[in-house]
């Protein structure tokens, strides 16, 4: 009777997950222009002296050079004040060693940063302008990440009275008016008080680069790179350089990457969630299913997207409050494909769309 469980189980387990096209293996959120990524990435593991760190630097860092779809790289993503900051990171599945940069400002390579974080200290983060002055030290060039698409954009966003933004239980009225703001106290009878409140302050714009990668011998790395969340407030750090939550990796079990709302995402660090669903077990798709499901229970409109993978290349994905896809390619692939994930609430996704 046991044994009828047991191979019901595995029968289970081997229809949910992906099967692995082999190693070298990379795989990446997104699709369309991160593919790029994937590919530079994969094609960099053919060389035997480059690691599974080296290919996530090369992946993530050719997001940055060639923005993918604005959210990675210089030019994307600016902030209130019309300054784009990049937060990134890069974790190594062996050491279990993770370097990251947040609020990075004025250099263009916030991965390379991390890395450099991961090497050349014993820290784990850096962040802001004393995290350009460390990168500087270590040879990094300081140049204006703006663009002149990003200033008209943000002239126009300006002429609509900054809408939307992420400012909430503030006065002037967040959803009618540019700031300066002042907090108002949630116990206030000051009039205006509930007109000042913002409910629908949620990300308006976020996509990442997050990244695995398993080199031919199986050792393990993953990283992120991002410019964040699209008018958010000065200052403000996302999910990206979170170790457990951008991404993670522990060689002895699988990987994760995650893209999506990072100020709620961040909470639930759900790729240390999802990596350890692996090791009790579950597939890469379940694994991910139930880190989403996490978040969703208490923030049923999030936007997420994670893919996972066992240390031997099988994967899986889930997201909720769009259509996530993931790229993935490994063994003798002759090109990078694409898997497109359902929302696993697609109530919720129907909402945002006609909104
Ligand atoms: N996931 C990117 C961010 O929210 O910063």
């Amino acid at each position: 009777m046991t044994r009828v469980v047991v191979i019901a189980s595995l029968l289970a387990l081997r229809v949910s997950a992906q099967g692995s096209p082999g190693l070298p293996f990379v795989i990446n959120t997104w699709g369309g222009p991160f593919t790029a990524a994937t590919d530079a990435a994969f094609l960099s593991l053919k060389n035997p002296t480059t690691s599974a760190l080296d290919a996530v630097q090369i992946g993530c860092a050719t997001c940055e050079k060639n923005q993918c779809d604005g959210s990675v790289g210089y030019g994307g993503s600016p902030d209130e004040n019309c300054e784009t900051t990049l937060d990134a990171m890069i974790m190594d599945g062996t050491t279990m060693k993770s370097g990251s940069v947040a609020g990075l400002r004025r250099i263009r390579d916030a991965i390379a940063v991390a890395r450099a974080v991961l090497e050349y200290t014993t820290h784990t983060m850096l962040a802001g302008d004393l995290a350009t002055q460390f990168a500087i030290s270590n040879g990094f060039r300081a140049s204006n990440l703006s663009t002149p698409e990003q200033e008209a954009r943000c002239a126009a966003w300006r002429e609509e009275n900054c809408q939307p933004n992420y400012r909430t239980n503030v006065f002037p009225d967040p959803k009618t008016s540019c700031g300066p703001y002042t907090g108002v106290s949630l116990n206030s009878s000051a009039p205006g008080y509930k007109k000042a409140i913002n409910p629908d302050a949620t990300q308006a714009s976020h996509d990442t680069i997050s990244m695995i990668s398993i080199d031919a011998s199986g050792v393990m790395a993953a990283g992120t790179s991002t410019n964040g969340a699209t008018w958010k407030v000065p200052g403000r750090v996302g999910d990206g350089p979170i170790t457990g939550s951008g991404s993670y990796v522990d060689g002895e079990v699988g990987g994760c990457g995650a893209t999506g709302d990072g100020d709620i995402m961040m909470r639930f660090l759900p790729c240390y969630q999802a990596v350890e669903n692996l090791r009790l077990g579950m597939s890469p798709k379940e694994a991910a299913e139930d880190a989403v499901k996490r978040i969703l229970r208490k923030f049923p409109q999030t936007a997420s997207g994670i893919v996972v993978t066992s240390a031997k290349g099988e994967h899986g994905g889930a997201g909720s409050g769009w259509t996530f896809t993931y790229a993935f390619r490994g063994g003798n692939m002759n090109a990078t494909e694409v898997v497109r994930v359902p929302p696993v609430n697609p109530v919720v996704e129907a909402i945002r769309m006609q909104a």
